[in-house]
């Protein structure tokens, strides 16, 4: 019997783009189609573009408190949706329910925030130079907005930017990524049902995202670009975006390190890394990308990580059982593969592998003896490839740690407190978990130093990415 494969529409203006070219959207569990979406040409995206510039303008007559109460229905429609919305993202995305079902909870949580933000964007009174004037600052949206999404996490990673958009007053338009724009139009089709403007919040799907880009980042009417993705994408990126002097956001690449020092709770340890490493079949920016283990305890963590990683059940994501879904495609996998056999080349050890090897499967990999020459140290893994490098001092495990381009989040285990606080501090990374592997969370400033990134996410500090501040001097003789 042949699958029902969906149609779906890229959303202009609050309506259904209709259009002859159709983007096709494979299930990464066995590369079946699933949907064909209708992609925007030139012509829809400048159409898109007026649309927000006149929505942006609209937003600016009504109030915060109007625009949180909006937010917050879009936030109770999700959850209302949460298991179809799940559903699908396992079905485009690959990941488990389950953890599917965490993504919607996570997506929604940010709209719930930045409900409540909406109402304190504050300005502020100055202590005036003069007794005849008053010096004030007044925070106002910064105009439309162009995300673009990437498609690990495809409904957090919009509302993330969407939300603090919409509460800051400024209208948006959403380039997800062309792996995954089901999940994106569904959620525009809920803030519209929540009382989004009709160009508040629009979808442009294209499968050449290069050229849709470039037509975006230098239309006069924009005014910010907020990415999550590659940090070789956002260097490209930020080059655009310098023509205009166009605020810019970036949520770029990690390399996460992930301390565990000799004192640690080893299965605290363990139960933290099998969330910073094995969460979407580790295709996670601020997944553990290299594991530094004290040399006294590594060789019974490794044992402890064996049996553990033995009992996990691989497979399609639709499955209540699954724990590791498919990675997203075979080019995905060949990546992972290549720098498992390039370590390997260079004298790391494979001291496990899994044998779910087919498709877009990869069982998980513990690989030791990794060193600084070898590629994988450097390179975002994006796979359930634990990464194993030794270290004898706490010095030593800093510096390992910070010799990366990046600075996104690290990880440190220990049961030492003073320790903690020391490794936090010397750590150039912008999120430090604690003897915590999950430290994703809305209310928190999400982003990166270094070539991670630009800005934050998130937090009381997300709104401020889509607010411009504005002084006002008043004379008043
Ligand atoms: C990411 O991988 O880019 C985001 C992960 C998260 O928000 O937890």
């Amino acid at each position: 019997m042949s699958k029902k494969i969906k149609t779906a529409h890229s959303i202009i203006n609050g309506q259904p783009y209709e259009s002859t070219t159709m983007l096709e959207v494979q299930n990464p569990a066995d590369e079946s189609l699933i949907a064909k979406v209708s992609e925007v040409d030139t012509r829809a995206a400048e159409n898109a573009l007026n649309y927000a510039n006149a929505c942006f303008i609209e937003l600016k007559e009504t109030t915060a408190q109007a625009r949180g109460d909006i937010l917050y229905r879009w936030y109770e429609l999700i959850l209302q949706n949460k298991v179809r919305l799940a559903e699908l993202v396992t079905q485009e995305q690959g990941k488990p329910l389950k953890e599917a079902l965490a993504e919607v909870a996570y997506a929604a949580g940010y709209v719930k925030w930045f409900a409540q933000e909406a109402e304190r964007a504050y300005g502020s009174m100055i202590p005036a130079h003069t007794a005849f004037h008053q010096i004030s600052t007044v925070k106002q949206g910064v105009g439309v907005v162009v995300g673009i999404t990437p498609w690990n996490f495809p409904l957090a990673m919009i509302t993330r930017k969407v939300a603090p958009a919409y509460a800051a007053g400024c209208s948006f338009i959403l380039k997800p990524s062309e792996l995954t724009p089901l999940s994106a139009i569904e959620l525009a089709k809920l803030a519209l049902d929540a009382g989004f403007e009709s160009a508040a919040f629009q979808v442009l799907v294209t499968s050449k995202p290069q050229d849709l880009v470039k037509q975006l980042n230098s239309h006069p009417t924009v005014r910010k670009l907020t990415f999550t993705g590659s940090t070789a994408v956002g260097k490209l990126l930020l080059e655009q975006t310098a023509q205009s002097v166009m605020r810019t956001s970036l949520e770029l690449g990690g390399n996460a390190p992930f301390i565990v020092f000799e004192s640690a709770n080893l299965e605290a340890a363990l139960e933290g890394l099998m969330i910073a490493k094995f969460r979407n079949a580790g295709q996670t920016c601020i997944a553990a990308n290299r594991v530094l283990l004290h040399r006294n305890i590594k060789h019974q963590f490794i044992e402890m990580l064996k049996t553990r990683l033995s009992a996990l059940t691989i497979g399609n994501g639709n499955s209540d059982d699954v724990d590791l879904g498919p990675l997203i495609n075979s080019a995905a996998k060949q990546k992972a593969l290549n720098l498992v056999l390039n370590a390997g080349q260079q004298g790391a050890n494979v001291v496990y592998q899994g044998d779910s090897m087919q498709g877009n499967y990869m069982s998980p990999v513990i690989l030791e003896n990794v060193e600084q020459t070898m590629a994988i140290y450097c390179a975002e893994i994006f796979a359930p490839v634990v990464s194993v490098i030794e270290f004898e001092t706490e010095e030593q495990a800093i510096q390992l740690a910070n010799e990366v381009e990046v600075g996104l989040a690290a990880y440190i285990y220990s049961t030492n407190s003073e320790q903690l606080h020391r490794a936090s501090l010397a750590l150039d990374f912008a999120m430090i978990g604690l003897n915590e592997g999950a430290i994703s969370n809305p209310a928190a400033p999400f982003g990166g130093m270094k070539q991670s990134g630009l800005g934050r996410e998130g937090g009381a500090q997300g709104i401020d990415e889509y607010l411009e501040v504005k002084y006002l001097c008043q004379r008043f003789n």
